[in-house]
């Protein structure tokens, strides 16, 4: 009998997430899943397209995103990755999470990344699923627990010093309880006060709970400038101790990067440290395509070098945009002084090499991750462009690594390092996560000028099945997205 269902994709140029050759091939899905690929000459279905060899990719998870509170305000709200292709987002990175932490006043930065207090809302994950299963978003949500969110939930007093003994056994109480209901991880962030003040012994205990119930650890490094190979090391013993007797747990080394001018050129250092001890654990890492970071603007660690644009601030929100050293200027004082008078509020630095951002991104142990900041005022154009600034600039214009290698790294290389079953790939049985595109055409608009730009190129996107961006529609209002829970979960 032929087949019938609800979408067919026709001679698609497919390439299906592993990094294997690209082929010419129709696409059948019916419900949330592919139930045919292959020349389904005899097939029906309810829709069907032709995409006349426009390419056809596993939608793309997002390795490293700060979207935990974008992801619960509704089908409305993540446009900025459903137009990059986008259908799965890693939330909860560099130890900032929404769950487990209620707040009564502003959290301290970087967790106000996500908003002020009145985000804070949810006492335990579980709560944080509900609320994704209620209102879902237009991307699936794989979520971390942060390190940050949970010491501030388990201190008692000063939280800027190492966790005692008790705090720690409430973090790992707290943490235990968070995989349970949906965590598939737990992450820091000990670049930033107050979290650098704890010790890697506080870390390894907290990750011990990692290797009981499962799940993986992810991490902002201490140090990504001159210290950064210390980081690394200080990253990998974590995931070897903590993982104990039951082998050493994954780790994903976030944004990586070699920050600073000093320090240009050593991602052949790091990236080789990286190889020699990745022989024995598993080591994984994201990295954005743009020689520009951005975070919470922190006065006391700027630096006359390094270029700096106001994304956000909270007494001055007229600044965004603009050139730290300008504003300076304008009021008559030191950056220094301009920075401190415009706390709290966020930043762009321009403090990488892009040599190095090019080698690190071609490593095989890389994934795409945007770490976009979706509420800032002016964001990082990381937020709505980094997918096609890939596939446009990298792939296509400079060659840096083959179109099946960036989607591999922007699907398959990430479904298996957070352990997504049936995803990130094109195959019979496997989700509906879908991006057409095409490869001549492809590219981003936003830039650090006008950050909010729709990128060009991504013609048709589909998660579980369902439609949820089409290129020249406005609005993503499909609410296809799923919470994805904690696929390393061990049985009780
Ligand atoms: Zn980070
Ligand atoms: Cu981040």
């Amino acid at each position: 009998m032929a087949l019938r269902c609800d979408l067919i994709v026709r001679d698609a140029t497919v390439l299906d997430g592993t990094g294997a050759p690209r082929y010419r091939a129709d696409v059948a899905v019916e419900g949330d899943r592919l139930v045919a690929v292959g020349d389904l000459g005899g097939a029906s279905g309810a829709r069907e397209i032709e995409a006349k060899g426009m390419a056809l990719a596993p939608g793309f998870i997002d390795a490293h995103t700060h979207d935990d509170r974008a992801v619960l305000c509704g089908p409305n709200c993540l446009h900025c990755k459903s137009s990059q292709g986008v259908t799965t987002v890693v939330v909860g990175n560099c130890g900032i999470s929404l769950a487990p932490t209620r707040m009564g006043k502003r959290p301290p930065p970087p967790l106000d990344l996500l908003g002020d207090e009145s985000w804070w809302t949810l006492g335990g994950f579980g709560e944080y699923a509900e609320a994704l299963a209620k209102n879902p978003p237009a991307v699936n949500t794989f979520a971390f627990c942060g390190h940050m969110a949970l010491r501030m939930d388990a201190m008692e007093g000063d939280v800027y010093r190492p966790a005692r003994d008790h705090e720690i056994a409430r973090m790992q109480d707290r943490l235990r309880a968070a995989l349970r209901e949906g965590a598939g991880g737990f992450s820091t962030g000990l670049y930033y006060p107050p979290n650098a003040q704890a010790p890697t012994e506080e870390v390894i205990a907290v990750a011990e709970v990692l290797a009981e119930e499962g799940g993986l650890y992810a991490t902002h490094m201490r140090d990504e400038a001159d210290g950064v190979l210390d980081s690394i090391r200080e990253t990998l013993r974590t995931g070897r101790e903590a993982g104990g007797g039951k082998g050493a747990l994954e780790v994903v080394i976030s944004h990586h990067k070699c920050s600073m001018a000093e320090n240009f050129g050593r991602s052949r250092e790091t990236l080789a440290l990286m190889d020699s001890l990745g022989q024995d654990q598993p080591v994984a890492f994201d990295v954005y395509p743009y020689p520009a970071g951005s975070t919470v603007l922190m006065p006391d660690k700027l630096r006359q070098d390094v270029k700096v644009l106001i994304t956000w601030s909270v007494p001055h929100p007229e600044v965004a945009g603009r050139d730290l050293d300008d504003i300076a200027h304008e009021w008559g004082m030191t950056r220094r002084a301009a920075a401190d008078r415009l706390l709290p509020a966020g930043a762009i630095s321009f403090m990488m090499d892009e040599a190095d951002v090019q080698r690190i991104m071609a490593h095989p142990r890389s994934m795409i991750g945007s770490d976009g900041i979706p509420h800032d005022e002016k964001p990082h154009p990381r937020l709505w462009g980094t997918f096609p600034r890939v596939l446009g600039r990298y792939v296509r214009d400079i060659g840096l690594f083959s179109l099946e290698t960036a989607i591999h790294k922007m699907t398959g290389r990430c479904a298996q390092v957070f352990g997504l079953p049936d995803r990130g790939v094109i195959r019979p049985g496997a989700f509906a996560d879908l991006v057409l595109f095409d490869p001549a055409r492809v590219r981003d608009h936003a830039t650090y000028a006008n950050p909010t730009a729709i990128s060009e190129g991504i013609l048709t996107v589909w998660c579980n099945g369902i439609e949820t961006y089409r290129e020249g529609n406005e609005a993503t209002t499909a609410a296809a997205g799923r919470f994805l829970g904690n696929p390393r979960l061990k049985a009780a």
